[in-house]
């Protein structure tokens, strides 16, 4: 396999299971040095450094805990430290929390740790990062088929958060695009053994809504990020890439 990302080093938020995993995973295989963040899957964590470290590339996990907006700088600092700089960010931790807005029993304080993590967590990041963020840098945001378009009830919050924050990282095209530093957005769809909507009806009814008619495997997101980590996205920025199967179509 080539190693377009050879002398590059990356930050992955939220990489010590599902879509984040496989993305430090296939950076690490295109020759990036890859930190990752996690907030409690320690074992889960250590893992994927192992198995990173297995095939002769390089990987280092930080514990930080992204709705702590606070964190951030001192997570940056850690990976420059780390790693002697940073060209590439990945936007990917999440948490999904569901309800409809008239649920008189919501969880206003998982909803509201849902914004913080999502939403002000990624900006937080974002700022401390383009402070040293080298040229020819790489922002990449993980959204969702949800943050162009709500496809079903129970949904909204979660949607707000991912709307949110693709549509700062447009901004963050301008911003640092004379810099020669790219911003775009993924939109995932669906994933084999990730977050999912909370009942069986929802997650059927989302599914047979997409032209591909079933769920992505991380790998698939995973393949889209590492294009726009690439060289060959050196003229895409403020860009929205779907995968997530025809959602839109
Ligand atoms: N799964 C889907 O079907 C789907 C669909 C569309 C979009 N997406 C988006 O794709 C991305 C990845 O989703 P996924 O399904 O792979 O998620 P996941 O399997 O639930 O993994 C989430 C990752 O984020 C980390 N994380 C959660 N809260 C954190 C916090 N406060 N601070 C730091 N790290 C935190 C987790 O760390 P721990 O392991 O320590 O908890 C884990 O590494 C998310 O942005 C999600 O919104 C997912």
């Amino acid at each position: 396999m080539s190693k377009p990302l050879t002398g590059k080093v990356a930050l992955v938020t939220g990489g010590s299971r599902g879509l984040g995993a496989a993305t430090v995973r296939l950076l690490a295989e295109q020759g990036a040095d890859v930190a990752f963040t996690y907030v409690s899957s320690e074992k889960q964590a250590q893992a994927v450094v192992d198995e990173v470290h297995g095939k002769g590339a390089k990987a280092v996990a930080f514990q930080s805990d992204q709705a702590d907006t606070s964190r951030a700088p001192a997570l940056i600092d850690d990976v420059v430290a780390h790693f002697g700089g940073l060209d590439i960010l990945v936007n990917n931790a999440a948490i999904s929390v569901a309800g409809t807005v008239d649920d008189p029993d919501a969880d206003t304080a998982a909803l509201d740790r849902m914004h913080a993590t999502n939403y002000l967590g990624v900006i937080s990041v974002i700022r401390a990062a383009s402070r040293v963020l080298r040229t020819g840098g790489r922002v990449i945001t993980v959204s969702s088929g949800l943050g162009s378009r709500v496809g079903a009830p129970g949904l909204a919050d979660y949607a707000a958060t991912k709307s949110g924050i693709e549509r700062y990282t447009m901004g963050v095209a301008r911003d640092l695009g004379p810099r020669n530093i790219t911003a775009n957005v993924v939109e995932a769809g669906l994933m084999e053994g990730g977050m999912q909507p909370p009942d069986p009806e929802t997650l059927n009814a989302l599914v047979s809504s997409l032209s591909l008619q079933r769920m992505g495997h991380p790998d698939e997101i995973a393949a889209a990020i590492a294009f726009l980590a690439s060289p060959a996205a050196s003229y895409v920025t403020g860009a929205v890439l779907d995968a997530h199967g025809g959602y839109n179509a």
